[in-house]
């Protein structure tokens, strides 16, 4: 049953309250709802309500409804015309659900014995019947009854009593951003002033014994808040903003409003449990969520085919925040390295779909790297194109004109284009049309004048394969001979399929910085040799074009080498010259030393129609990191010694930078040392930064036993750092043994797999094993297909997510197509698969 973007219509209902009252208890919550209604266009009252709600009552302004009056087929409630009312009425349901056998952590459910829900996208359908859709709004009351200690909601609290609480929002809202937590749970508090003087109680609400790992997460809400004032001169409306911590939790973390669910590993860190991108992490999804104040929940989505529209905006909104706190260049390569391994890789395979989807079958399939981070490239680019002051004007009438809305993509545009007076015509193509454009870039020199012709070119996608030219924002800036900056970036407007823009009165031919900050996501294609590439690492004043063009030489040195090439010395040189240049950010540095993912590296093959071959790509890998130890082994030692961070430890940006340095000098240094090294980091390591990276090494270098014995030992109480063990023994094991030992690990009493953190840990922990994964016999692809299936019949949720592992599985041999085939073939024939596994599976199979 396929939904399409073209058949919305509106409700043909307003609602004006809702009241619900819940009288929690593990296996029978009760739920009673009234709805008060205005009809607004023709039609029955259609609710959604899930296959597990088991119906009690249903009335009409206080009349019962009769057998004859509704009817339920699959997950629709109709009530007839008959039964309804001429204009306002309300409608009431009691409903009986059973959360303690939720295990989909969709709807309500029991996380280690506390009630709580997750409702996005189409969760609440499972709690009672409603109009389970974005653009239906209201304002909400809700009872709550329970013998546990803390019980929340939405909004503000209008009274609590020993076993009940009264909760008020009213702010407009739609099901998706309900929410309801009752639990044993403390707090650790502050408040917050807002720019009109307001006082806001912040809590982030943990289990008994969590209090002192919760502490980050506080300042970094109070950091956001205080920031979206600043920048975007958003105020929090409520007078309570809660947060709360759960261990089961399908993603990171949701926005309901006033009432912020986080998975635990979002929240809780402490030096001795959380590594420096632990608290990196923590830090931007906490303002994320908190973003979504205005960014989602004041001015909310029409439909879930515009689901962009809140959540690039809000992960946009999230990047400059961790730019504004920490280091802005670090933070856009990082974003990139993201945006490749991801979305480039879902662009470019079966599971493609534009920005903004026409269609789906299960809109849960949908929360992707396309519609989050290409979502909030898009922003970028626009915002380049506008300029700062456009960027802003449009943002205020955004604000302005939308407050209180379910708005559109094309309300957005409209905007910018009303506030810059700029036609985005083309632009929306970035919306509507998927994959990765290809730009081609070709120089000419003609006695002072410097020609750039660019060409554009967009393969097809699924459904698509007419790609009309888009509007490409291209950074450029043209570096002297002698290594000084001869023209500063400028901004050129490509809106044709080729096009040529001129440099004139310039003295000698210079080198090319282009797309500077990754002005656009596009892949680029240049001839630039290795001189030149070595060039802009070393001179380029643009930190983007400087790291990128040291992962070109890596990149090319290590296609080459998986066909047999040398390791290649310009690249190993270069390298050398910036990891010793004390001038440089370490956390530069240490971007810079890490080699491009193998996964990217079998992308770029195939790209070029060569059949990457897994097992020679980690080979090339491991020995061009090989290389790089031999040669530079006197300053890796000098940066491991000297990057030491004294003192205590503080999650700063700082010493995470040096800290990622000397991690990777350890890296690099542990391949000659037989694991030295990182034997003496773990049993000294204070942190579990210097730890964590240690037990990485040692495993690469075949000598973690003991330190695996010991890691479980001291943590086996810690759930967020067990799921850290899990992940890095498939992740960093020899390929040939990682899916033995995932097998073998997920046979143990303490793989909790319906916990999507343990389930993630180790199977994402394999596929991030790029040529483990992809084995050459199939035990990676035939382990993740076992637990993809057990795991469907529990949340099929997770299950379909994870099932994205098998996206490229077009790229390779026909040994390894005919494998993974088999096991994909073998998810599609397991019976009551789910909507969502089925959908993914059959999409990804639809390859080639
Ligand atoms: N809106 C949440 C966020 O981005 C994500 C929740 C999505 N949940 C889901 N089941 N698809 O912050
Ligand atoms: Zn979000």
């Amino acid at each position: 049953q396929t939904q399409y973007l073209a058949d919305y219509r509106p409700y043909p209902f307003r609602l004006n309250e809702t009241r619900l009252r819940f009288r929690l208890s593990d296996h029978a919550t009760e739920v009673e709802s009234e709805l008060d209604l205005t009809r607004e266009g023709d039609g029955p009252l259609v609710l959604d309500g899930g296959a597990g709600l088991k119906l009690l009552r249903l009335a009409i302004d206080g009349r019962e409804l009769e057998p004859g009056d509704f009817t339920r087929e699959g997950e629709v409630l109709t009530i007839a015309e008959t039964a309804l009312p001429g204009t306002s009425f309300t409608f009431e349901a009691h409903v009986r659900i059973d959360p303690g056998a939720n295990t989909t952590f969709e709807g309500l459910y029991l996380s280690g014995g506390m009630f709580c829900t997750q409702c996005e996208a189409e969760g609440f359908r499972h709690i009672t019947f409603y109009p389970d859709r974005p653009d239906v709004m209201g304002p909400f009351r809700v009872s709550i009854e329970s013998t546990k200690s803390i019980l929340l909601s939405n909004g503000n609290p209008v009274s609590t009593a020993p076993g009940r609480a009264e909760w008020h929002d009213p702010w407009p809202k739609p099901a998706y951003l309900f929410a309801l937590v009752a639990g044993d749970l403390v707090a650790i508090s502050d408040s917050f002033t807002t720019m009109s003087g307001r006082e806001v109680a912040l809590n982030v609400w943990v289990r008994p014994g969590d209090q002192d790992r919760a502490g980050f997460a506080m300042e970094s809400l109070i950091k956001s808040m205080k920031w979206d004032e600043e920048v975007y001169g958003r105020e929090y409306d409520l007078d309570v903003f809660n947060i709360v911590a759960v261990d089961d939790f399908n993603m990171g973390a949701m926005e309901n409003k006033g009432l912020n669910i986080f998975n635990s590993k979002l929240v809780l860190a402490s030096p001795e449990t959380a590594t420096d991108d632990d608290y990196n992490r923590i830090e931007g999804v906490i303002a994320h969520e908190y973003f979504h104040n205005w960014t989602g929940n004041r001015i909310t989505c029409r439909d879930w085919f515009q689901l962009c529209l809140k959540e690039g905006l809000t992960v946009f909104r999230d990047q400059q925040f961790t730019s504004d706190m920490r280091s802005a260049p670090v933070k856009r390569i990082e974003d990139v390295q993201t945006l490749r391994a991801r979305q480039f890789r879902e662009d470019q395979g079966p599971l493609a779909h534009p920005v903004r989807p026409d269609h789906y079958q299960e809109i849960n399939n949908f929360y992707t790297a396309t519609v989050y981070e290409k979502g909030a490239e898009v922003i970028g680019m626009l915002k380049r194109l506008v300029g700062d002051d456009g960027y802003k004007a449009a943002l205020d009438l955004y604000f302005d004109r939308h407050d209180g809305d379910a708005a559109t993509i094309e309300d957005w545009l409209s905007v910018f284009e009303d506030a810059t007076g700029r036609d985005l015509a083309q632009f929306k193509r970035w919306y509507t049309d998927a994959g990765t454009p290809r730009l081609r870039m070709d120089e000419a020199w003609d006695d002072g004048k410097l020609t750039l012709s660019f060409t554009q070119v967009t393969p097809p996608t699924p459904g698509q394969d007419d790609k009309p030219p888009r509007v490409i924002p291209i950074a450029v800036g043209l570096i002297g001979p002698n290594g000084d900056e001869v023209r500063p970036t400028e901004v050129l407007e490509m809106t044709e399929a080729t096009q040529s823009f001129a440099f004139e009165g310039l003295g000698a031919r210079p080198t090319v910085s282009v797309l500077r900050g990754f002005s656009a996501p596009v892949v680029l294609d240049r001839d630039l040799d290795d001189a030149g590439r070595a060039f802009l690492l070393a001179h380029d004043t643009d930190p983007f074009v400087r790291w990128e063009s040291g992962r070109g030489l890596a990149l090319t040195a290590l296609q080459a080498m998986a066909q047999g090439a040398e390791p290649d010395p310009a690249y190993i040189a270069a390298i050398g010259e910036l990891a010793g240049d004390d001038a440089v950010d370490p956390a530069f540095r240490a971007l810079c030393l890490q080699l491009p993912p193998e996964d990217e590296v079998a992308a770029r093959l195939s790209d070029a129609g060569i059949v990457p071959d897994p097992d020679a790509i980690h080979a090339a890998h491991l020995r061009l990191a090989r290389a790089v130890a031999e040669t530079h082994e006197g300053l890796l030692d000098r940066l491991y010694r000297q990057m030491t961070v004294p003192g205590a430890y503080i999650p700063d940006a700082e010493g995470a930078a040096r800290r990622a340095l000397r991690n990777v000098a350890l890296a690099r240094l542990s391949l000659l040392d037989g694991g030295a090294r990182a034997a003496a980091q773990f049993a000294d390591a204070g942190n579990m930064t210097e730890r964590f990276a240690a037990l990485a090494a040692l495993i690469r270098a075949g000598k973690a036993e003991g330190a695996l014995v010991e890691f479980h030992e001291e943590f086996a109480s810690n759930r967020l750092v067990m799921d850290k063990w899990y992940m890095v023994q498939p992740a960093a094991a020899d390929p040939s043994q990682a899916a033995a030992i995932t097998r073998k690990l997920s046979e143990r009493d303490d793989f909790d797999w319906k916990n999507p953190n343990r389930f993630r840990a180790l199977l994402g922990g394999l596929s991030a094993n790029h040529a483990g994964f992809h084995a050459a016999d199939g035990a990676g692809y035939d382990v993740t297909a076992d637990w993809l299936i057990r795991m469907d019949g529990a949340n099929p949720q997770i299950a379909a997510r994870m099932s994205s592992a098998f996206e490229t599985w077009w790229r390779y041999d026909a040994g390894r197509r005919e494998k993974s085939l088999a096991a994909l073939q073998r998810i599609a024939d397991t019976p009551r698969l789910s909507r969502n596994t089925s959908e993914m599976v059959s999409r990804m199979m639809a390859a080639k």
